[in-house]
């Protein structure tokens, strides 16, 4: 037992959290994800998910990783940094930069840890750092770590991120350009030509996000190859827990910049290596995206289809441009009534209110995936009919 006077405070600062609505209610799953799932007991279509491409229960993937099992056993045992680095991980590597069309890859722990690890390693005292305003939590702690200078540029303004990099030009030892790809709550992509047109104009470094943008853009080799820019931007950051369906973080460049960042990153450094089955895992995802188009092809079609029938019933899907729709409702009260009715009638969605996204823009966040059929979407798109126009929404 802990002392009373902290159970207390946190019991306090607890409350005050429910009272705002800003705690999560855990929903249960009880079999594998895909578009449709068992959640508390029961089958839903799934908007919720990442699992864009549907491989998280993918046979091939899950045979790859049974036979790493009986081949390296289940634990790593100890760092890859130190005595948990295997031949398959070096195959991994080699995957990753094949993917992203780069000359080395890299893979982490987690996403989270790519951008916390290496963010404070590649600036810091006497660097700066120019974030888009709506950048992930893992980027924000990532430059809060690494001691550099920080100025927040306007969402995807690069009239905006211009004037600010004129700014600082001459000021700093290094600029460092950092950007979601595909933004995880509304769904656009970033102008990345544009950017690394002015970071090749003012000398600075560019950080991609691609969590959102593997399996979907570039053929669902992310956002580099969506651009044509694999070979300009510096740091390639990216997950297996998305399209790809399986688990741990990725970074591609080039060779110097991954030798680099194998050797000071403290969350690759400092942190067990992930299963062996785990890599085996991710070597299979990254091969099946690679050979297989028509999945990234199918994911497209739906997403096409759903937004273009949650317009026309009239819903604001913001400035979604991938998989991830919006419905922006811009009430807490109204968008968790929403989710609720459209949980009753068998569709998972989750609200997502401030402080996810600003007051005013309380959203639902559809996630689309490759396989659900048209009869999934269309009995989503009646619900969201439904409950939209008993809740005055539409
Ligand atoms: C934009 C973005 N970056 C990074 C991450 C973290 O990735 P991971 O789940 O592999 O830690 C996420 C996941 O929520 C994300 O959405």
């Amino acid at each position: 037992m802990g002392s009373p006077k902290v159970r207390e405070y946190f019991k306090k600062k607890y409350l005050e959290m429910v009272e705002r609505g800003e705690t999560w209610e855990l929903l249960r799953l009880m079999g594998p994800t895909g578009p449709r799932a068992i959640v508390e007991g029961r089958e839903m279509i799934v908007l919720a998910s990442n699992n864009y491409l549907n491989l998280a229960n993918d046979p091939r993937i899950k045979r790859a990783a049974i036979e790493a099992i009986e081949k390296y056993g289940w634990g790593a045992g100890s760092d890859w940094s130190i005595a948990g680095y295997t031949d398959l991980q070096e195959e991994l590597h080699r995957k990753i930069a094949e993917f992203k069309k780069t000359e080395a890859g890299l893979a982490f722990q987690t996403g989270y840890g790519v951008n916390a690890g290496t963010i404070p390693k590649i600036v810091g005292k006497g660097d700066i750092v120019l974030s888009d305003e709506l950048n992930h939590g893992s980027i924000i702690d990532g430059i809060r770590l690494s001691r550099a200078d920080k100025i927040i540029y306007k969402h995807c303004d690069v009239s905006d991120l211009e004037d600010k990099l004129r700014k600082v030009h001459g000021k700093y030892n290094n600029i460092l350009i950092v950007t979601d790809g595909v933004f995880s709550m509304d769904g656009d992509i970033a102008p990345m030509d544009k950017i690394q047109k002015l970071a090749d104009e003012f000398g600075a470094m560019t950080y991609v996000d691609d969590a959102h943008g593997e399996g979907v853009l570039g053929e669902g080799r992310g956002i580099g190859v969506h651009f044509g820019l694999e070979d300009k931007i510096d740091f390639q950051m990216g997950t297996f827990s998305k399209a790809l369906g399986s688990f741990g973080g990725m970074l591609a460049g080039d060779r110097e910049v991954i030798d680099y960042v194998r050797n000071t990153a403290r969350t690759w450094l400092l942190s067990a290596a992930y299963p062996p089955s785990v890599t085996a895992a991710n070597i299979k995802a990254l091969e099946i995206v690679m050979s297989e188009p028509e999945r990234v092809r199918r994911l497209w079609d739906n997403t096409k289809y759903f937004k273009k029938e949650l317009e026309s019933l009239g819903f604001n899907t913001g400035k979604s441009q991938t998989p991830i729709i919006p419905v922006i409702v811009g009430d807490t009260k109204k968008v968790k009534e929403l989710a609720r009715m459209l949980f009753d009638e068998g569709i998972f969605v989750l609200p997502i209110v401030y402080p996810m996204v600003p007051r005013g823009t309380e959203r639902i966040r559809n996630q689309v995936n490759a396989d659900h059929t048209r009869e999934d979407l269309d009995k989503a798109l009646n619900a969201y009919e439904r409950a939209g126009k008993k809740l005055g929404i539409i």
